[in-house]
């Protein structure tokens, strides 16, 4: 039987960023004890009717908490998600555990709980270095906040932590990109637990409250420009050791995260035209 992989949504955040449309609340936080109830029930549900087809306590490699902000979750909610996964599935004993957490939303009692809990892995939502960007987007917190979180992170005994980047932002420069990727980088150097770096190309989601000051035609030439940047990060980028998060490249993966980065920052500069 091919192990499971178990995703778990955590529907919940403080604000809604302006580029956001994922499946997620802001004013129903009174609900999250009742649907931590509910989705631990599901987790149980869906064992047994593994066990029904014949494959009981089924193999699971990876747990994702997704979100939404997972890092929202109390810890006994973390506590009662995990043992109702254990119970009803056979973790590997060296199974990913990925929480997805927001700068801003953890305390180092927080980050030291769930580490004994067994999740090993965090994914930070850093996006942005620059201010008006992550006022842009929305964000809830500030750059200094990602780095107190790695920080915070790394002494709470976590080694696999994963940043999220967005570019292509409108109005956003190379050179502004570049300064968020330096920034990054240092954040990378100077904290070994960060294995890997997601760069995402901003998405305009239809309904969301990000302004769009593209025209028709630029929309055009910055896609090209994005695809450019997409195949760029994919190859500079893909140092990280998520089992959770593959990524099709060639990058040699001996290489740290730091190298690849100011690698991926080389290449930008030889695309002057990217900035026209
Ligand atoms: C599942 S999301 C949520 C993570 C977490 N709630 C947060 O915001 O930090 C994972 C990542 O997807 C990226 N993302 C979300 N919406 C996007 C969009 N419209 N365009 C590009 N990237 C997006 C962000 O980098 C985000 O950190
Ligand atoms: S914190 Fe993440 S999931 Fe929540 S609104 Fe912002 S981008 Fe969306």
């Amino acid at each position: 039987m091919m192990p499971y992989a178990l995703y778990l949504h955590i529907p919940f955040c403080r604000q809604r960023c302006s580029y956001c449309d994922f499946n997620t609340y802001t004013t129903l936080n009174d609900l999250q004890p009742a649907y931590v109830a509910a989705l631990a029930a599901e987790i149980g549900q869906i064992g047994e009717l593994a066990a029904a087809a014949g494959d009981p306590r089924p193999a699971v490699r990876t747990v994702f908490f997704g979100g939404g902000t997972p890092s929202l979750l109390t810890v006994a909610q973390v506590a009662h998600l995990l043992d109702t996964a254990r119970a009803s599935f056979a973790l590997a004993s060296d199974a990913e555990i990925t929480m997805e957490a927001n700068p801003g939303t953890v305390s180092a009692d927080w980050l030291a709980a769930v580490r004994a809990l067994g999740v090993n892995r965090l994914s930070f939502g850093v996006q942005s270095a620059l201010p008006g960007e992550l006022a842009l987007l929305g964000r809830a917190h500030d750059f200094a906040a990602a780095v107190e979180a790695v920080g915070m992170a790394t002494a709470a005994g976590f080694d696999n932590l994963n940043l999220d980047l967005i570019y292509g932002l409108p109005g956003q420069s190379v050179a502004d990109w570049a300064q968020t990727l330096a920034a990054v980088l240092s954040l990378a150097a100077s904290a070994p637990a960060v294995t890997h770096i997601s760069l995402y190309c901003l998405t305009i989601e239809p309904g969301t409250p990000m302004p769009v000051s593209y025209t028709h035609l630029d929309v055009y030439k910055r896609q090209e420009e994005r695809c450019i940047y997409e195949k760029s990060s994919t190859r500079a980028m893909n140092c990280g050791s998520s089992k959770n998060n593959c990524h099709s490249g060639n990058t040699n993966s001996n290489q740290s995260t730091a190298d690849n980065v100011a690698r991926f920052i080389c290449w930008l500069e030889w695309m002057p035209h990217l900035d026209a």
